[in-house]
């Protein structure tokens, strides 16, 4: 899809279609009065005989507008207009594009991003409409041998600002948001493909790909080399599956020589069977998300690179495949990580800590300045947080502030858990430095935990994404989380948003 950014007036407007709000109750936008004035009180009659209300999610489509240049208009119900904030927008803009896509307009001329946002800049409404519009035409149907084809797809979306002085913004936040909503449709597709399909090599491959398009560096570390490197941690998790581990590292060196590089970590368990420890049936299918940290991290990278912004960034990502089978680690196993602690491994569903307590390892060696790791950890974030929050711990105040600031910038938000000491004896084990599990409460926490002992030396945070990251039931999918949240994090260092 092409987009575009303009300011100008409704009824002047040669498009397929021009979209206006109504507020709750029966109340035209400023825009839409302007429309209305052109038309000789046409909408505003339909809105009197009841036509629309101007409830949030419900939309009207009206033909032959007099007084207007353009084929159709479209009515989008916003809701109260006290009420209008991030979501309310959001839901506005996802309605008005599906609409756009389905009902025969090629190009649509989107008024609503010149309509007031509680705290909101005109640029922050032009980056999150070109987001949200990216997500609302997203389709996962490589698989499927008849395509469900819209006949006229929308092509090409104008958004509208209020003043001209608003365009130079408004046009650099569009790149960004476009550059955000492509990053999110990576992660989607990788994190959408089923397992038999994304093994740990095909995101080998997928890197190397992202690292060709867009001249990184990359490399893939294997078995051996990772066992010269002390990762037993990392390969007992892989030890049960004809799929070999990889380690993914790229790099992006878009900022000077002596930057030190911002570092991402990725969970990228592209199934997860619970090994030995094995998971119950039911939904297990879903396990396939498993490798939604790995993809959220290349997604971002994916976005970094694309807008050249002025850091380095490091993106690495542990890849295995987490089964039983005859060379599977066993539940009591005890074995040692590459940073020299020993790890009493009680539970083999416990696996995304024990590739990431590696792969924080291994960052070390590239001098970090901050390292973030994304990761479906535990179930019990979901418990904790449900679907709306990803759980946010860190062992620097600064940067949990700067994460969560990002992540109620993107619309992505984060919610900060305890990384207390006082949490760190659950994790005791008899025989070995740590157990890989610390009992049933607090299970996010110790989890998160049992990461910080691998992450001392340097500024960290861990965002537990496992309620966030995909969907389930009849909207089954990925949702790219936390892209927004990260690319909105590094525009910020790079000075990019204001
Ligand atoms: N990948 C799962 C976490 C998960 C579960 C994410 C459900 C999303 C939905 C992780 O590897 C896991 O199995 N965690 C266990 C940890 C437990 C054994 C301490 C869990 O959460 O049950
Ligand atoms: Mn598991
Ligand atoms: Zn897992």
């Amino acid at each position: 899809m092409e987009f575009s950014i303009k300011s100008g007036s409704p009824e002047k407007q040669r498009s397929a279609c021009v979209v206006v709000g109504v507020f709750e109750p029966r109340k035209l936008t400023l825009t839409g009065e302007v429309l209305d004035n052109a038309a000789r009180n046409h909408l505003s009659d339909i809105i009197r005989r009841g036509d629309m209300e101007g409830k949030a999610g419900s939309t009207l489509l009206l033909h032959n507008v007099p007084g207007t240049l353009c084929d159709r208009v479209l009515l989008v119900g916003l809701g109260k207009e006290k009420e209008f904030g991030d979501k309310e927008f959001a839901d506005a803009i996802r309605v008005a594009v599906r609409t756009l896509n389905e009902t025969g307009s090629f190009d649509g001329t989107v008024f609503l991003t010149d309509t007031a946002v509680r705290r909101r800049s005109t640029a922050w409404r032009v980056r999150q409409a070109v987001i949200v519009a990216h997500e609302a035409v997203y389709r996962f149907d490589q698989f499927k041998s008849k395509k469900d084809k819209v006949r006229r797809p929308l092509r090409k979306l104008t958004f509208v600002v209020d003043r001209r002085n608003e365009l130079a913004a408004a046009e650099a936040a569009l790149i960004q948001g476009q550059a955000i909503g492509e990053g999110l449709n990576l992660a989607k597709d990788l994190a959408n493909l089923p397992a038999n399909v994304c093994t740990p090599s095909h995101l080998a491959e997928a890197a190397q790909k992202l690292a060709v398009e867009h001249k990184l560096d990359c490399q893939i570390i294997d078995r051996d080399e990772m066992n010269a490197l002390g990762m037993h941690s990392l390969l007992a998790v892989a030890s049960g599956s004809r799929q070999p581990a990889k380690l993914i590292v790229l790099q992006y060196k878009g900022g000077k020589g002596d930057d030190k590089p911002l570092a991402l970590i990725g969970k990228g368990i592209t199934f997860d069977t619970g090994g030995i420890s094995l998971k119950p049936a039911a939904e297990m299918d879903e396990m396939k998300y498993d490798m939604c940290g790995a993809a959220s991290v290349l997604g971002t990278m994916k976005a970094v690179a694309a807008l050249k912004l002025p850091l380095n960034l490091t993106v690495i990502v542990p890849a295995a495949e987490n089964m039983p089978g005859g060379g599977a680690t066993r539940p009591g196993d005890i074995v040692t990580s590459m940073s020299g602690q020993t790890i009493e491994i009680l539970n083999t569903d416990a696996e995304g800590r024990l590739i990431l307590c590696d792969a924080l390892t291994y960052a070390a060696r590239f001098d970090p300045d901050i390292v973030v790791d994304v990761a479906t950890l535990t179930g019990a974030c979901v418990i904790a947080l449900g679907h709306v929050a990803t759980g946010l711990f860190a062992n620097n105040d600064t940067l949990a502030r700067e994460l969560l600031h990002a992540g109620d910038e993107a619309h992505d938000r984060a919610w900060q858990m305890p990384l207390w000491s006082d949490y760190q004896e659950l994790l005791k084990s008899p025989f070995a430095d740590m157990s890989n599990v610390g009992g049933r409460s607090a299970g996010s926490v110790t989890a998160a935990c049992f990461l910080a002992r691998f992450a001392r030396k340097y500024v960290w945070a861990h965002l537990d994404i496992a309620g966030t990251a995909w969907k389930s039931g009849n909207e089954k999918g990925a949702t790219g989380r936390p892209v927004s949240l990260l690319v909105h994090y590094l525009l910020k260092r790079a000075g990019r948003l204001h």
